[in-house]
């Protein structure tokens, strides 16, 4: 999550963040200024996405019309070359571009993932009958990091929902956790300090139900990218980004609040709940406003962020009575 200084952001880097990757952010950003790049690199600020190549267009993968409740935002989608090349996947290093240009190394099969923990059905499955086993649809939901940008995605995949009534969770099951692969043959960050690995992200269960909670196998109408989180990873809307765990293996149900890699990076910075909430400020920043990679240039005016990040509606009721400054 580290921001770039010439992105124009400020830096919302956790104390345990290498400060290497800070001095590579400032160096490059150095680099440029003497180069003149950056007169014209800022006013195009999605200019950005040139730091790295789009892939190759995957397999297809179609999903139909879904009928969920605010699954199809208005929004303008996001340019599919932006989306694939501005990424978050720190197992494959901490510059926006480096999942883009790192992640051919990860090998998305064989692949199963492991459903364990509180369940009447515990059960491995591989990822061919994870494709089979809901119907595909296409979703267009708005994805708002917690650094202070913004994508419009259509994404191809099913409620979590479908996943987790087919092993039964028990009484204990309150929360749901979501681990990533730490591979450290073909994931090159896997063994740094950055982040305590593998990537464990987690939700309640009320918010793993949620129709609107996604398991993701494919983007604009294709298979997922690597740099995406090939071959699944989750999309919940109305939490920052990063609770949208990539690359998962594993799925486990639990009934104390797990720690989560980030809430382990930084405390005081990353909540559990993580929903995407206008008026509770980053502790380094405001949440107030957002920039839509690919439409809002560097000297536009940023765009106000909405509650539960526009999926209000859908989502406040769960929240009833929960102090949101509190529970962030
Ligand atoms: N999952 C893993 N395993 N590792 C990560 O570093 N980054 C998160 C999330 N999932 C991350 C992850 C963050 S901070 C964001 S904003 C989103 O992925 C970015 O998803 P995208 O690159 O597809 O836009």
């Amino acid at each position: 999550m580290t921001q770039r200084a010439d992105r124009g952001f400020d830096h919302a880097i956790p104390s345990e963040i290498t400060p290497r990757a800070v001095y590579e952010g400032r160096r490059r950003w150095l680099q440029q200024l003497a180069a003149g790049a950056l007169g014209t690199g800022l006013a195009s600020w999605a200019g950005r996405e040139a730091l790295a190549q789009a892939p190759a267009k995957g397999a297809p993968l179609p999903g139909g019309k879904s009928a969920v409740p605010g699954a199809n935002v208005m929004d303008a989608v996001t340019p599919r070359g932006l989306a694939t090349t501005y990424n978050n996947f720190y197992e494959f290093g901490t510059d926006k571009a480096d999942p883009a240009r790192n992640a051919h190394t990860l090998k998305t099969r064989p692949w199963t993932v492991t459903v364990e923990g509180a369940v009447n059905k515990p059960r491995v499955y591989g990822i061919d009958d994870l494709l089979k086993l809901s119907a595909m649809e296409e979703r267009i939901y708005r994805l708002r990091c917690v650094e202070g940008w913004s994508m419009v995605v259509p994404w191809v995949g099913w409620s979590l929902s479908a996943l987790i009534k087919q092993v039964e969770p028990t009484g204990n099951a309150k929360f749901v956790e979501f681990h990533t692969l730490a591979d450290p043959k073909t994931m090159p960050f896997v063994g740094s300090r950055v982040l305590d690995w593998p990537y464990v992200e987690a939700l309640r269960i009320d918010e793993a139900m949620h129709p609107l909670t996604m398991m993701v196998f494919g983007m604009y109408g294709e298979v997922l990218p690597n740099q995406n989180g090939a071959p699944l990873r989750l999309a919940v809307p109305w939490k920052y980004g990063f609770k949208s765990g990539k690359s998962i293996v594993r799925i486990r149900f639990v009934e104390q609040q797990p720690k989560t890699a980030w809430v382990k990076a930084g405390p005081q910075e990353y909540g559990f709940y993580s929903n995407v909430n206008p008026k509770v400020d980053h502790p380094r920043w405001s949440q107030a406003t957002e920039r839509r990679l690919g439409e809002d240039g560097i000297f536009a005016k940023k765009r106000p962020t909405l509650m539960f990040n526009g999926y209000e509606t859908q989502v406040a009721s769960m929240y009833a009575g929960l102090d949101l400054v509190k529970n962030f």
